[in-house]
């Protein structure tokens, strides 16, 4: 029965927290399935109150996007790396508002924990030459000790004498580079143990073998919605390497990050915004340094919702989105932030790249070819009016359905769904 994925189609922040959001009224379980505190996935959930109903902004880092539907169960499975400290942060945030967790909110046994000494590798690897400009969160680190066999995993916890054994080891052998770095031990393994120790009673309520859980919902016929954190471009083996995270944000990650089989997936959706953007370095093609760009970061409210730090902007670029089409096998597009676009002159999509003169029809792997395509654009009249009224896509202005439609074409694909505003109330069915 029906497993869907969600993907990024891009190099992340598509609006899939929105996406997932809006698709978790039809479903029963929401997971997220690799990652960490480095997502940021906002959604904007209707708050009744006296004076009528308002909206309230989440931006929610570990906990699936379908936490706000009471129906929905929300796991996070194994291939999940999970900070203790953001995770209570969360779980606390949702219970002041009154989100019921009990029950609803399972975690992988097997998901690798992030240590403090993650952070530390993290924010010590970022001072040298070759930087990635990455979220600080202790992601890289935490998937370092996952293949190197010497990661600690939630079900770690329940055994102090194990437990104990790993964090000494680990603990006095980044020491020996934190004295290097900062003259002396700055962690302490008892503090840590303790620490480590309060947490595992603080989450035990929640911890599960979640791929029993999921299997034995597949049988029950349960519909799953797999949440992909980050997107296609920043995926360790298909995205612009090295300029990527540390795990499998492409649909092919769902099974592994789950523990469930290629054969329960359905159907996979890729999320796509109307423009581009990128955080933290690495190549983009088609982005902007100027005045268009700065619009474009300010028009959309392009600041990392983990970070703070201002994305990078520029347009659409086919290529990379057939390339992502292909890695992840994506049948059906969602369109965010179309409104963003509303006041643009000219709106261009970049169709193909041209290296030495030469076009090329596909996605380069090398990061040096990346980085000398030149983009050839089309070019698109704006549309010059608002759509973040627009109810049903077919009272969407008729250059923004021309601008959507040549996009398809281009692409080869349908879009399915049109985004023109954060609320869930400005969602549009395409077909
Ligand atoms: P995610 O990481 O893919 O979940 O995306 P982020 O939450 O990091 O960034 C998307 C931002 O765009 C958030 O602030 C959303 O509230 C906002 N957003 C989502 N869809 C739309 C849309 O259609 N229009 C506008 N204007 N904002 C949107
Ligand atoms: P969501 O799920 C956008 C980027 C970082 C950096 C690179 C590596 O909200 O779309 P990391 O901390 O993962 O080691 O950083 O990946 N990055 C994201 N960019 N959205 C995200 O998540 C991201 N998570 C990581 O900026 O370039
Ligand atoms: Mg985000």
């Amino acid at each position: 029965m029906p497993v869907q994925i969600i993907v990024g189609a891009q190099w992340g922040d598509e609006g899939k927290g929105k996406i997932v959001d809006h698709l978790s009224e039809h479903v029963d379980i929401v997971a997220r399935y690799q990652g960490g505190a480095n997502a940021g996935h906002t959604v904007v959930i209707p708050i009744k109150g006296p004076g009528g109903i308002t909206t309230k902004e989440y931006v929610l880092h570990l906990i699936p996007s379908g936490i706000f539907h009471k129906h929905v169960t929300c796991v996070i499975g194994n291939g999940v790396v999970l900070d203790p400290a953001a995770l209570m942060t969360e779980i606390g945030q949702l219970r002041e508002l009154g989100i019921p967790m009990k029950g609803r909110l399972l975690i992988s046994h097997n998901a690798h924990l992030i240590m403090p000494y993650h952070k530390l590798l993290d924010s010590i690897r970022e001072q040298g030459d070759q930087k990635i400009g990455t979220t600080g969160r202790g992601i890289g680190p935490a998937y370092i000790d996952k293949y190197m066999r010497t990661g600690i995993r939630v079900v770690d916890l329940l055994d102090r004498d194990t437990l104990c054994a790993k964090l000494k080891r680990n603990i006095e052998e980044n020491n020996q580079l934190f004295s290097k770095v900062y003259n002396s031990n700055v962690l302490d393994v008892d503090e840590i143990i303790h620490e480590y120790q309060e947490f595992d009673k603080k989450i035990d309520e929640y911890v599960t073998d979640t791929s029993v859980y999921l299997n034995a919902a597949l049988k029950k016929k349960k519909r799953i919605l797999a949440e992909g954190a980050q997107g296609a471009l920043l995926d360790v083996d298909h995205g612009t390497y090295p300029f990527v995270t540390s795990s499998s944000p492409t649909s092919g990650g769902a099974c592994t990050g789950l523990g469930i089989p290629p054969t329960a997936i359905t159907s996979v959706i890729g999320v796509v915004k109307a423009y581009s953007t990128r955080v933290g370095n690495g190549p983009f093609p088609t982005e902007l340094n100027d005045e268009t760009g700065e619009r474009l970061r300010k028009t959309g409210g392009e600041y990392g919702a983990t970070t703070g730090r201002p994305r990078r902007c520029g347009w659409l670029d086919l290529v990379s989105l057939r390339y992502s089409l292909r890695i992840n096998g994506i049948q059906k597009i969602a369109i965010t932030k179309l409104d963003v676009l509303d006041e643009f002159e000219e709106i261009k999509i970049c169709t193909g790249y041209r290296v030495n003169g030469k076009k090329i029809e596909n996605f380069p792997t090398d990061l040096r070819t990346l980085e000398s395509v030149e983009p050839v654009y089309r070019i698109f009249k704006g549309w010059k009016t608002s759509t973040s009224g627009v109810r049903s896509y077919g009272k969407l202005p008729e250059k923004a359905r021309a601008y959507i439609e040549a996009f398809a074409s281009l692409l080869g694909t349908k879009v399915w769904m049109v985004s023109v505003g954060a609320r869930r109330d400005q969602t549009l069915i395409a077909r």
